[in-house]
């Protein structure tokens, strides 16, 4: 099974045309820079916890993911040391959390991971991390060379062939094991499902903060639950609902505070009609014509 990701997010924005805008504004180009050296950073710890929790087996496992994290901290600290050039955020990044919410979704209970399990989520981050690498290098080739945009490139450019790796070692280790028996095929099937609907929704909720927002997050706890065994359904369900509002207005606060923070203007004329998901005469109802002052 090949894992499929939206190639547009709502039919409406892929991530190379996301790039493409992301690029072109300073401000977001270094936020989403700090976002890669935050991810990066913490897949070392998460990487880490799982490596604790297997307790020495399997051999083999184990001492690549050792590997594994010698590298994502390698990544870390190139991000970290072209921010730092940069003069740009070391912080935690504010606004949704893909990270995050990816971990909330799996509910992790903190037990010994399952092994196929651990490979099949590491396994669909680091797809995604590839997609948007690709797209970030094609979109930065395209722009303006400057000194900062060449300095930015080589960087992901150094990162890139280190994650295709992660890509491909992650199939390799999944296809063995789904050759080792017909029960391990099915279960390597079924993580890749599993895993395939979380790490969507996790991307989609980091990215949607628009009207109905709540309700296609619904759906998607809908299609992860059924990608669970029937009787583990309503209890992950019970888990996931509660707080499926408090997170989305959350995400939308802390958008909002960003994009205010930045140019009040923007908020009422772009962010505001963004997220009431109002059509451009609808938006022009809240334009305002003096200027806001803070
Ligand atoms: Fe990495
Ligand atoms: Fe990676």
């Amino acid at each position: 099974m090949t894992v499929t990701y939206p190639k547009k997010l709502y039919g409406t924005i892929s991530a190379q045309q996301m790039l493409d805008m992301v690029i072109k504004d300073r401000g977001i180009h270094l936020l989403t820079l700090n976002r890669y050296r935050y991810s990066e950073q913490r897949s070392c710890k998460d990487l880490t916890d799982v490596i604790e929790r297997l307790e020495g087996q399997p051999r083999e496992l184990v001492r690549d993911l050792s590997n594994h994290v010698r590298e994502e901290a390698q990544h870390a600290f190139w991000l970290t040391d072209l921010l730092y050039d940069l003069g740009a955020d070391l912080g935690t990044p504010g606004g949704p959390s893909y990270i995050d919410e990816y971990e909330k979704l799996i509910g992790d209970d903190g037990s010994t991971p399952d092994v196929i399990g651990t490979l099949a989520a590491i396994n669909v981050t680091e797809k995604r991390g590839c997609h948007f690498f690709s797209a970030h290098i094609k979109a930065l080739k395209n722009a303006e060379q400057t000194e900062e945009n060449i300095k930015i490139r080589a960087c992901i450019e150094r990162i890139f062939p280190e994650e295709a790796n992660h890509v491909r070692w992650g199939n390799r280790w999944l296809a063995i094991l789904a050759k080792q028996s017909p029960e391990n095929a099915h279960k390597v099937e079924e993580a890749k499902r599993k895993f395939d609907a979380i790490e969507n929704a996790a991307f989609e909720a980091g990215m949607d903060i628009t009207l109905g927002a709540e309700l296609r997050r619904f759906n998607r706890l809908i299609e992860i639950s059924e990608t669970l065994p029937v009787w583990e359904r309503p209890q992950y369900l019970a888990e996931q609902i509660p707080r499926l509002l408090p997170d989305v207005t959350k995400a939308r606060f802390g958008a909002a505070r960003i994009v205010f923070e930045r140019n009040p203007a923007d908020f009422v004329q772009q962010f505001i009609p963004m997220v009431m998901g109002l059509n451009k005469q609808q938006a022009k109802k809240v334009e305002v014509k003096e200027p806001v002052t803070v």
